[in-house]
């Protein structure tokens, strides 16, 4: 029986185990998205702590993509510079790097969280006096009402989506050469391709609103495209909201997730990340343990793609019950991962029977605290 201790095989790559770092925002760039110390000591330190994949933070594809301006990003070659010694360290420590890659569309253009996370306009500037800028969106009203100012927004036009497209092919190309090993694309939790999707925040009347295949296009251009330029030996991955947990209107729910995760594994994506809602305010969402774990069972069930799961897993036993009972291939790990950035060794000192194996998997420099 597969356990999550278990190497998972992904085309010609292999995670030593089923325990991902989550991708988690860190809002520590200088203004510029290239990566600093923080996100070296911060991922370097997951990868230290045995995460068979560690995944990046969003990242913006282009400097409009950030949520905030302390973002990190990928959009030119010093930013790919800027990563390449994280990948390094991590591969260094038998992990698999991977990098979100990420449009923030009409969600973008705040504050840091912990300084307000109020819109940013234009012409305004943050408590550090970074400028806003004017935010892209599939609508002109796609978002939800708000209190306070809402950012100033353009509705995506043609130029706009293919500039989007493009964007991202260029990011997985910059991302190939800072040395990931996993492109994720970021279509969950309300940001640009997630908008695009739900007919909530997508009113648009061309080939990119309306129906599912209409609604679903500008996300399947975009894997399409960095699927061309990602080596056919590296994994590519998509993060997606299962359901934006509005059964109040016509959303984006489950059914539409599973035949979209169809699509993705024709396009060549080899895991489907199921998350959940960040779309609407007025979400119904409970969390506590497994909470979107049902998501991507039955996205595992019913698509024929790789599924992670993802949502209030604390415990090492509770990420090997996922795999066992086979409602996971792989286990993300976000805020238990930020109390213990040694996860992935609490897991192989409970989980591991062999204690040879369980010492080995810490590494050498700290193998005598593991033999207890
Ligand atoms: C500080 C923080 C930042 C996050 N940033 C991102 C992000 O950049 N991209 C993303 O897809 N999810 C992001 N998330 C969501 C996590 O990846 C994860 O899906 C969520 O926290 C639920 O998992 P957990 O219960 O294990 O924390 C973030 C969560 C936290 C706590």
């Amino acid at each position: 029986m597969t356990d999550v201790l278990a190497p998972l095989s992904l085309r010609d790559r292999e995670a030593e185990n089923r325990i991902a770092v989550s991708p988690m925002c860190q809002y520590s760039c200088e203004r510029d998205g290239l990566a600093t110390e923080w996100h070296r000591v911060h991922l370097g330190s997951r990868a230290v702590g045995g995460a068979g994949i560690v995944m990046t933070e969003a990242t913006a594809v282009e400097p409009a993509g950030r949520i905030t301006p302390y973002d990190l990003g990928i959009w030119s070659d010093e930013h790919a510079a800027a990563l390449e010694p994280i990948t390094e360290f991590i591969r260094d420590q038998g992990g698999l790097p991977g990098i979100q890659l990420a449009h923030a569309g009409h969600k973008a253009s705040k504050e840091r969280p912990w300084e307000g996370h109020v819109p940013i306009q234009p012409d305004g500037t943050d408590p550090h006096g970074a400028s806003g800028w004017e935010v892209l969106s599939p609508s002109p009203d796609a978002y939800p009402p708000f209190d306070g100012d809402r950012p100033a927004m353009r509705k995506a036009d043609q130029d706009d989506i293919e500039g989007v497209i493009e964007a991202y092919r260029a990011a997985a190309e910059r991302s190939l050469e800072a040395g990931f090993e996993i492109a994720e694309i970021h279509a969950a939790h309300g940001y640009l391709l997630h908008e695009f999707l739900s007919p909530v925040t997508n009113t648009r009347e061309d080939d990119y609103g309306g129906s599912f295949e209409n609604r679903t296009r500008l996300v399947r251009e975009v894997v399409a495209a960095v699927r061309e330029v990602w080596p056919d030996d590296k994994p590519v991955f998509v993060r997606i909201s299962g359901t934006d947990w509005l059964d109040d209107r016509e959303s984006w729910d489950i059914e539409q997730s599973v035949r979209l995760a169809n699509d993705f594994a024709d396009l060549g994506v080899d895991l489907v990340d199921v998350s959940s809602g960040g779309l609407h305010p007025k979400q119904s969402i409970s969390g506590g343990p497994n909470f979107q774990v049902p998501l991507a069972e039955q996205v595992r069930e019913e698509a024929d793609v790789a599924v992670g799961a993802v949502g209030g897993v604390t415990e090492p036993e509770q990420a090997d019950a996922l795999v066992r009972n086979g409602r996971a291939d792989l286990v993300l790990v976000g805020r238990e991962f930020l109390r213990d950035p040694y996860f992935g060794l609490r897991a192989a000192d409970d989980l591991e029977r062999d204690p040879d194996a369980a010492a080995n998997a810490w590494p050498a420099q700290y193998r005598r605290a593991a033999q207890r």
